[in-house]
């Protein structure tokens, strides 16, 4: 939800005046009753504004990685190559995790970037973690902290990681690197076009596998068409450009098992199948 708030209230922002503590108080109220956005007296068209951005990228679509098994005929939006390709050299250059959180904080590739995201969200976590969880995008927490799964469903998705045993186990990342505005689904263009980077994350960290959270991370990263009630608790093989082959494990979000609590179980049976299998005796590596 969003709050149009401008000079015209007439409130004093002085620091610790009667006024400024109105404004807070009343900002308190907005934000608890779900307002998260204050816009100005003049409208900004942050969604032309990103769109005539990618338009300057625009070349002909080329997937970065490839997902088995096979893709059931999703492919990204054709204009956003330019873009990936752009995604690509940048996360190639990128030497290490810091490099490569500078590198996605100064790409100006993904449109979300201009449509009121506060900061880019790349990642948290254990970079020498076995387990890569694989979220969908930033929400307004994160946008405002800059890490991702740090709001309410990150918060209970700890909570089952650690029940899990895999709490200092996990790096934390997500399919896009801003907060997509409303946190509505990112597109299937604004996914790939962050996908080099997340690629270059697993690159750099090789986790052993993958725990995709939510229907939007696994139909990107496994380039699947089914819904996440289908894919859910059952294995998958993510392949990287060079060949490399690794076990992926679509679950349920966390937000989701927040609405639907009875879910939590499905989720909870799936931590335990990723478990078994990283701690597998005699699992090679
Ligand atoms: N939901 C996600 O998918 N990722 C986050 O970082 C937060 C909420």
């Amino acid at each position: 939800m969003t709050l149009a708030l401008g000079a015209a209230s007439g409130l004093d922002h002085r620091v610790n005046s009667p006024h400024a503590r109105a404004v807070e108080s009343a900002l308190a109220f907005w934000a608890e009753a779900g307002v998260d956005a204050c816009y100005g007296e003049e409208p900004v068209d942050r969604l032309a504004e990103g769109a005539a951005r990618l338009k300057a990228k625009a070349v002909t679509p080329r997937p970065a990685a490839v997902a088995q098994p096979a893709a059931g005929g999703r492919q990204a939006a054709p204009d956003v190559s330019g873009a990936v390709e752009q995604a690509r050299a940048m996360a190639a250059e990128a030497r290490t995790l810091e490099a490569l959180a500078a590198a996605i904080a100064a790409f100006d590739g993904c449109g979300l970037k201009f449509e009121g995201a506060k900061q880019a969200v790349f990642s948290r976590g254990n970079p020498e973690g076995p387990v890569m969880v694989i979220g969908e995008g930033p929400g307004g927490e994160e946008d405002a902290r800059g890490e991702p799964f740090v709001g309410k469903a990150g918060q209970l998705l700890d909570r089952m990681l650690e029940a899990a045993g895999l709490k200092d186990r996990v790096f934390i990342t997500n399919t896009v690197f801003w907060r997509p505005p409303g946190n509505r689904t990112p597109t299937l263009a604004e996914q790939a076009v962050c996908a080099p980077f997340l690629h270059r994350a697993i690159a750099l960290v090789q986790p052993k596998m993958l725990l995709l959270a939510g229907g939007a991370s696994a139909k990107s990263v496994l380039q699947r068409d089914e819904g996440i009630l289908t894919l859910r608790g059952r294995w998958f093989e993510w392949h990287a450009e060079d060949g490399t082959a690794l076990p992926a494990l679509p679950t349920l979000h966390p937000a989701f098992l927040l609405r639907q609590p009875a879910a939590k179980k499905k989720a909870w049976l799936d931590l335990l199948t990723l478990t078994e299998r990283l701690d597998r005796p005699g699992r090679p590596d």
